[in-house]
């Protein structure tokens, strides 16, 4: 399997492109199963995710031709099932369940089970469903959803749940009549989403507010739309300049879904200037410990916790990380210790006292998030990191290793 290989200590310089959002481009491919005919998405990423959800797609009927933009088309769905081999493999495969359910009145989709992030349980999407009218059993390890025609309802979700919120939101869109979503996640994906799926004929209101109304219509018809830049490729980015002590100029990116790891990052000594659809982070000088609570969008995402915590591993003083999102999110703690960070869990939060420095040790990923933080680690330690189990970042990353070769890291994958 391939590792990748980093020999810390270089100043990364220079300008890094931002891909589309894996989490926006998940829900907005599941969304074509609404529709019959061609639909066009641009600027979708080149990830294992995406193949995964095309490998499901596929499975289900939907042709889909291109790369980066693809041309998809539900126009005949042929099964209703999403198999275990395909859903254990990535949760967010939960997104075709609402989809199929409100277009063909049925769906079997397998239970994700547990993650190496926590339970991670999708009680609330099921719960929603039923609200809408739909039958649901579980059986076999599966959920089993019917409904000759979903009807609106009002829905409140226990728990801010970003691919609950899609789920439903996409199902309720074919659903007779209106239907309220309230505590409705927030997050950019959902507005991405919302925005494709206005584009489909859909009547939704309040994409990006804690309440989303959508009427709910008889059929839709196919779109062109464009996936988000990819808020968590790009704050990454904005950690590595700060790590390495560089100046990296990031192209092509939203500046305004970055508002909290801007502020935070500002606030630990980093200079951050903003354009419409660009940064530029520098490093220089000396890091400041912060403190930071991870939390629903617009919130300090959880999806960038362990990359603050490789940058705080190496700043000046004492800085608490609390993770409010996930149960289990610590798992590049270990690995960071092993590299020499001064770490300590106690419940939710981690007490990161910053060090000197870090040094190079073989690491080992258990999630996407987990390896770029310990790539980022690899990047400021003195000394060669080896990062096994690199099929985590390729989940979520393009080419995170070419991209920051670019920018002067001495990095490089090697198969093995
Ligand atoms: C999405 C993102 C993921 C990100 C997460 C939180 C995608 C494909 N993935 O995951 O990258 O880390 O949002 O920003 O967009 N929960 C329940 N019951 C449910 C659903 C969720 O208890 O039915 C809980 C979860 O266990 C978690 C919290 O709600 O504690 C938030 O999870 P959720 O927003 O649903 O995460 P995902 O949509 O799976």
């Amino acid at each position: 399997m391939d590792k990748i290989v980093i020999v810390g200590g270089e100043r990364l310089r220079g300008d890094v492109r931002i891909s589309g959002a894996k989490n926006a481009a998940l829900p907005i491919l599941a969304s074509a199963l609404l529709v019959g005919g061609w639909n066009t998405f641009h600027n979708i990423p080149d990830l294992v995710d995406i193949k995964t959800i095309r490998k499901l797609l596929n499975s289900l009927g939907v042709e889909i031709e291109g790369q980066g933009t693809l041309r998809v088309n539900a126009s005949v769905i042929t099964s209703c099932e999403a198999s275990y081999d395909l859903v254990r493999t990535m949760r967010a495969s939960i997104l075709v369940l609402g989809p199929l359910v409100a277009r063909v009145g049925e769906a079997r989709v397998s239970l994700p089970g547990g993650c190496a992030i926590g339970a991670r349980p999708v009680n609330l999407h099921i719960k929603a469903l039923q609200a809408l009218g739909a039958e649901v059993t579980l059986k076999d390890g599966y959920v089993e959803a019917k409904a000759a025609r979903l009807k609106g309802a009002e829905i409140y979700f226990d728990i801010s749940t970003v691919t609950g919120t899609e789920n439903i939101m996409m199902a309720a869109t074919l659903a007779e009549g209106k239907t309220l979503l309230k505590n409705a996640a927030r997050e950019p994906e959902i507005v991405n989403l919302a925005e494709v799926l206005i584009g489909m004929g859909a009547r939704i209101s309040g994409a990006g507010s804690d309440v989303i109304t959508i009427e709910g219509v008889e059929r839709l018809h196919p779109a062109e739309a464009a996936v988000i830049p990819d808020r968590i490729e790009a704050g990454t980015f904005l950690i590595a300049a700060g790590i390495t002590g560089g100046d990296v100029r990031i192209l092509g990116c939203n500046p305004l879904h970055l508002d909290a790891l801007i502020a935070k990052l500002r606030d630990a000594g980093m200079r951050i200037d903003v354009a419409e659809d660009s940064l530029r982070a520098a490093g220089g000088g000396s890091l400041r410990s912060v403190d930071v609570k991870t939390l629903p969008y617009p919130g300090f995402p959880t999806d960038l916790q362990a990359q603050i915590m490789a940058l705080m591993a190496v700043a000046k003083g004492r800085s608490v990380i609390t993770e409010t999102v996930f149960e289990n999110r610590f798992m590049h703690v270990s690995e960071m210790i092993r590299m020499g960070a001064d770490i300590v869990i106690q419940g939710k939060s981690a007490l990161v006292r910053g060090v000197s420095k870090l040094h190079g040790a073989p690491v080992m990923a258990t999630d996407l998030r987990a390896s770029a933080s310990l790539i980022l680690a690899g990047l400021a330690a003195e000394g060669t990191t080896v990062l096994s189990r690199v099929y985590h970042i390729d989940r979520g990353y393009q080419q995170i290793e070419k991209k920051l070769s670019a920018l002067g890291g001495d990095i490089r994958r090697v198969a093995g």
